[in-house]
């Protein structure tokens, strides 16, 4: 038992507001160390990530993320890549075809989603906060062209991280038992259930906000119209082959 790592687990919280100052490089290698060494499949590595310091540039992404300020005011912003460029790039070198397909895809946004969560939680380790942007995705051929990325780089969320400068309480989870089961999966009826006994919790960590709603109101407002439905179409333009 790791009491102290499994403390840090349940402490997260996003931030959104910070502190002045820069994530010092140090800490920053430290981080990408520690997320390096997150399992990876097969062990191809399949990411890469960008910090990003140009305020002009950052400014851009605010307004490219919904007018996200966070971007632009915190400690260090990064956007993770799923990056199967290095892997092109020795194909080509020894006349080889590079043959991945979707699973190339999926391999990608799985490994770079691992080493991001890992390179989170070392940096929630040293005190700082963090915050994934996934409204980077929001208009991806801007971003790309913003940042000049080449075929074989997939941008998939923007992260912000730095001192905090707030100090929200960590929002609850579905029950264990909602996502975690033994043999079988359950039947809707149980499905249902368990969504009651969550809206039941969230609808209380709401009104001590001063919000209102349950998670299945939001829920249904996230997925009844279809949403940012260009994504595929820009992987494509990528290099990505989707089929
Ligand atoms: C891939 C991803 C993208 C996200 N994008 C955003 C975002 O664009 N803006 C934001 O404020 N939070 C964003 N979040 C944070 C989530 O809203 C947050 O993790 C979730 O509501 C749970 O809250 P918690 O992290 O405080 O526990 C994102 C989280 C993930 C994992």
């Amino acid at each position: 038992m790791n009491p102290a790592a499994l403390d840090l687990l349940f402490a997260h919280r996003s931030i959104r507001r910070f502190a002045e100052g820069e994530v010092p490089d140090e800490h920053v290698r430290l981080a990408v160390r520690a997320g390096q060494q997150a399992s990876t499949s097969s062990n191809v590595q399949a990411y890469s990530m960008l910090r990003l310091r140009d305020p002009a540039v950052l400014e851009r992404l605010v307004e490219l993320t919904g007018g996200q300020s966070k971007v632009a005011r915190c400690g260090a912003f990064f956007v993770v890549c799923g990056d199967v460029r290095r892997h092109r790039v020795l194909a080509r070198k020894v006349g080889l075809p590079y043959q991945a397909r979707l699973e190339g895809f999926l391999v990608a946004v799985i490994d770079a989603s691992l080493f991001a969560q890992n390179l989170c939680v070392a940096f929630e380790s040293m005190g700082y906060g963090i915050c994934y942007i996934g409204g980077l995705r929001n208009d991806l051929p801007a971003v790309q062209r913003l940042l000049a990325l080449p075929e074989g780089v997939y941008p998939l969320f923007g992260l912000c991280v730095g001192i905090p400068a707030e100090d929200p309480a960590p929002r609850p989870r579905l029950a264990p038992e909602a996502v975690l089961h033994e043999e079988r999966y359950p039947d809707d009826e149980a499905i249902l259930a368990s969504i009651d006994q969550y809206d039941g919790v969230m609808t209380a960590y709401y009104a001590e906000r001063g919000s209102s709603g349950t998670w299945s109101t939001k829920m249904e407002a996230q997925f009844k119209e279809p949403y940012r439905t260009s994504i595929a179409d820009f992987y494509r333009s990528q290099g990505a082959d989707l089929s």
